[in-house]
């Protein structure tokens, strides 16, 4: 028998092997050219799955990427963990700003990783945190310390809005039965500060187009005499915020939840340094809205940032040109209670309304979600908070975070449970960003706390 520390001692290597085996393949979601990678990754992880000690291990077709289910059920009497995670990934370019191939992991040692980090796409959103899991049931059921059943469910299209997840969901709501479930796909607040995230944004995410003129035209034959779609959407999109940062859309802030003075005041306690926040950045001020701190700016207040704009001529020098279209891709972050398709709308309108007649507008959504909030008087928390407490000596603090997994709503509404945010990865890990990594130090502590979450859990539900 090994405590868990021994046997990752004892395993270390394979473990990182492993890990950087499943990061060479680009299942990338988004682009079709990588369908085949997509799908080479679940089968990938069903094999994992098996050889960690899930009885049962299914690969169940869905109208778009599978999703793979595997359980271990050792008792019916015992509670079940789900544990949810996902194999897909974001695209990897821009490509040029990586310092090394997105898709060939290498370890290099960082001032905040001074034990090193897996540089590569996925490897902390989410295939790195995801394994944690896979390693620490290879554990449990190697050394005889799985304490209840556990449930894995594992899909290919998180990055795109899990659309085939909401379809699949749903179906299966008896197969997915669960007591808790355990996600690691967030992050925490630094090596020596352990936060479990409490609280995730909703997302709408729209695409716009504003078009003028039936073609591209000659800016000096045309030019001041008919609307430049580019000028305008650029004008609209300006319009969007007040001079305090406010949204303006009509609407947008009726289903906000304002937090009393006493819960900004506990927010505030969390440690977290401007100058620090500034520095990695490269910044010499934050920017936001009005009258909240950066803290608060990024978690419990919305937001709407325009993710991409293009249009007219953008290749080597200079072409006098009005063109006939232009285009942004908008996002909206909510918070709990805002619904994401009422904002959907309130945004279409609200859009299609400030347009002059001179151009035609377009919004096409593209996906959303709702916001989550978990309240932290449960035994799902308590457990969580006390296997930090084993693993990293310190309580672990509760945090809401600024980015959105959309599904996690979705689980509570079908699967009637709450969901525990063990994320491990820290927000300098570059996730989306060229240059992802996850700390050796974060994924080898995940699979050592891991398994006193099973451990605790098992105990307070008794
Ligand atoms: N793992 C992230 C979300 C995340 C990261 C939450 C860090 C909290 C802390 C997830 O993979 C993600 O990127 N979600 C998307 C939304 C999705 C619908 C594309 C996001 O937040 O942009
Ligand atoms: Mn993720
Ligand atoms: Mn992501």
């Amino acid at each position: 028998m090994h405590t868990v520390k021994e046997y990752i001692d004892k395993n270390k290597k394979r473990f990182i092997d492993e890990l950087i085996e499943l990061l060479k393949i680009p299942s990338i979601s988004a682009d079709t050219a990588f369908s085949q990678d997509v799908l080479n990754t679940a089968d990938s992880i069903m094999k994992s799955l098996k050889e960690a000690g899930c009885d049962k291990v299914e690969l169940c077709e869905t109208p778009g990427y599978p999703i793979i289910y595997g359980e271990k059920i050792i008792n019916s009497d015992l509670p079940t963990v789900l544990v949810y995670g996902h194999y897909d990934v974001q695209p990897a370019d821009p490509i040029d700003l990586w310092d090394s191939p997105p898709f060939e992991p290498v370890i290099k040692k960082t001032d905040i990783h001074p034990e090193g980090a897996i540089f590569a796409r996925g490897a902390c959103d989410d295939k790195g945190q995801m394994y944690m899991h896979v390693k620490a049931l290879e554990y449990m059921t190697s050394e005889g310390k799985l304490p209840c059943n556990v449930k894995f469910m594992i899909e290919g299209e998180e990055e795109v809005g899990s659309e085939s997840l909401a379809w699949f969901v749903p179906r299966n709501v008896e197969k997915l039965a669960n007591d808790v479930i355990l996600i690691s796909d967030t992050g925490m607040i630094a090596n020596d500060i352990p936060s479990i995230t409490t609280g995730l944004r909703g997302l709408s995410y729209v695409e716009v187009e504003v078009t003028g003129p039936n073609r591209d035209l000659h800016s000096g034959l045309y030019g001041g005499a008919v609307a430049n779609p580019i000028n305008i959407l650029s004008k609209m999109i300006a319009s969007l915020h007040d001079e305090n940062n406010h949204i303006t859309i009509p609407g947008f802030y009726d289903k906000v939840e304002e937090l009393s003075q006493a819960e900004r005041d506990e927010m505030a306690k969390a440690p977290f340094s401007l100058e620090a926040y500034k520095n990695a950045l490269d910044i010499d001020d934050v920017y936001g809205e009005h009258g909240y701190s950066t803290n608060e700016r990024n978690s419990i207040r919305p937001t709407l940032d325009v993710n991409g704009i293009w249009g007219g001529y953008t290749g080597e020098g200079a072409k006098t040109v009005i063109a006939s279209k232009a285009y942004a891709k908008i996002s909206m972050r909510l918070v709990p209670n805002q619904n994401w398709e009422e904002i959907t709308t309130l945004f279409k309108n609200h859009f299609e309304n400030i347009a002059p007649k001179s151009v035609k507008v377009k919004v096409t959504p593209h996906h959303g979600g709702q916001g989550y909030v978990t309240p932290i008087d449960n035994i799902g928390y308590q457990a969580a908070s006390k296997a930090y407490q084993e693993t990293f000596g310190v309580v672990p603090i509760p945090q809401r975070s600024g980015g959105s997994i959309p599904i996690v709503a979705l689980f509570e509404k079908e699967l009637k449970s709450k969901t525990i945010l063990m994320g491990f990865g820290l927000n300098s890990d570059a996730i989306h960003s060229p240059n992802e990594h996850f700390g050796i130090w974060n994924y080898l502590k995940g699979i050592e706390t891991i398994p006193y979450f099973y451990k605790y859990f098992s105990e307070l539900y008794k």
